[in-house]
């Protein structure tokens, strides 16, 4: 049978190139079960209003429960023929069931089919990174407790500014994470809305139950307006802003990781399962892991871009553009999910160099502002403590040490405010432990950002 579903209208048949050109299936057909889903909930509504017998609905069960073990066990006959995943199940419950199959597609369209396909779709992935980013924050948690005492340079402009903790760097990408996963949880309200019942565009003329098909579906509520329900994707345009968002705060930590690893730092080694060698350079060990997911992150970046392209020049309601809102979508998904599940295996494997990130903290004055601060509390305004400590630096990089080496009576010489208790200031883990407040780097703020964070994760 080569007739389409729609060709009763047509002269002749569109040519293979433009069927291929139009045909979705062998993207969307990765949305079979969620279209087998939404259908059952949709002929159960129908025989429930008494719009199709319950012999119908008893049939259409029957035939897509066939159907399903067929997908599953990939003996479906995708054709391009019959254009999209909607209509190669129609075309074969109708092939196994007859007229009751005919029957399924009464009061709706695959305008309203498709839109409630993609948000259930849709809502799996999220529910899977959810969980993955429970999983990601565990994993940064572990690593930041046994590093909440651990020394680290941290940097501004990349130049040694003042120390933290290893633990307390890590907990900045917790925080983001953190966000990132109410981001996703917040899109989740917007896309569990049900739009089956718009129909094409209006509504349709039977007695039809949309609450009912959006219990059935596990749907929050039901989309407000027909028109809108069809044709808006921003649903999907927020998950891969929100995916781009994570993308990004990923690709900064790999960047990290890689600057790490590179022997001119030294802070960490990363497992060896994650990086790769060179086929010429036999001494190589890459963190191509980090570097792919710095580079996965410009592909998900250019999905939002896609759907937003995509929706802007679209007048209402439904258009055919919108079949080019899934590929990028299930990029996008596929994308987020694999990196989560590689970044959280990684973490626990990284093997971090305490010694490499003390030594590290000798150079670059990194408690400059400690001293600063110390003047401060001795009555010095800031800004003549701050010039006090510019030429205090300056004598120490002359003498090609650090300010703690510098003799008292030196240290003297830029200001008689200073005494012998400005070397507790000036040790590293002095100027650790005096940042203790919500949110600074003092190892007991650390543990308790940890624990919080911990008891948020439950
Ligand atoms: N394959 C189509 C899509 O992905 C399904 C909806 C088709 N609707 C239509 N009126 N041609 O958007």
């Amino acid at each position: 049978d080569n007739s389409k579903a729609w060709s009763g209208r047509f002269s002749e048949p569109v040519s293979d190139l433009v069927m291929r050109y139009t045909a979705s299936v062998f993207f969307d057909q990765r949305m079979a079960m969620q279209d087998i889903r939404g259908s059952l909930a949709h002929a159960a509504m129908l025989a429930r209003q008494g719009i199709i017998s319950t012999q119908d609905l008893a049939d259409i069960e029957r035939g897509m429960a066939q159907l399903r073990d067929e997908i599953e066990r990939g003996e479906f006959q995708w054709s391009l023929q019959d254009e999209d995943v909607h209509l190669n199940i129609e075309k074969r419950l109708t092939a196994l069931i007859g007229d009751a199959g005919k029957r399924l597609h009464t009061g709706r369209s695959r305008n309203d089919q498709v839109a409630t396909d993609i948000r259930l779709w849709l809502r799996d992935a999220i529910d899977q990174i959810l969980a993955l980013l429970g999983h990601f924050q565990r994993a940064l948690l572990d690593l930041a407790e046994a590093n909440a005492d651990t020394p680290l340079p941290g940097f501004t402009h990349l130049q040694v500014a003042q120390p933290v903790t290893f633990g307390h760097h890590l907990m900045a990408y917790c925080e983001m994470a953190r966000r990132d996963a109410e981001r996703f949880a917040d899109c989740r309200k917007r896309v569990n809305r049900l739009p089956l019942g718009s129909a094409a565009l209006a509504g349709t003329s039977y007695p039809i139950d949309r609450e009912f098909v959006a219990r059935e579906l596990g749907f929050d509520e039901v989309c407000e307006n027909s028109l809108d329900a069809v044709s808006d994707r921003d649903f999907a345009i927020e998950f891969c802003a929100a995916s781009s968002l994570l993308m990004v705060h990923l690709s900064r930590l790999s960047e990290e990781l890689i600057l790490w690893m590179s022997p001119r730092v030294g802070f960490i080694d990363l497992a060896d399962r994650f990086c790769t060698g060179s086929s010429i350079m036999p001494q190589k060990k890459n963190p191509d892991v980090p570097e792919l997911v710095r580079g996965k992150t410009g592909r998900v970046n250019g999905s939002l871009i896609t759907l937003l392209t995509l929706m802007k020049g679209q007048p209402l309601a439904y258009n055919k553009d919108n079949q080019e809102d899934k590929e990028p979508l299930f990029d996008t998904a596929d994308t987020v999910i694999d990196t989560l599940r590689i970044y959280t295996d990684m973490i626990p494997g990284i093997r971090v160099k305490a010694d490499a990130m003390r030594d590290a903290l000798s150079q670059g004055f990194a408690t400059a502002t400690d001293l600063a601060d110390y003047l401060v509390k001795k009555g010095v305004p800031f800004r003549d403590a701050h010039e006090v400590v510019a030429r205090a630096v300056r004598a120490a990089e002359t003498r090609g040490c650090d300010l703690p080496d510098l003799p008292l009576a030196d240290l003297r010489a830029f200001s008689e405010l200073i005494d012998e208790d400005v070397y507790q200031v000036l040790t590293v883990e002095g100027a650790l432990g005096s940042r203790d407040h919500i949110g600074g780097t003092a190892p007991a703020q650390v543990r308790a950002a940890i624990g919080r964070a911990r008891k948020r994760l439950g």
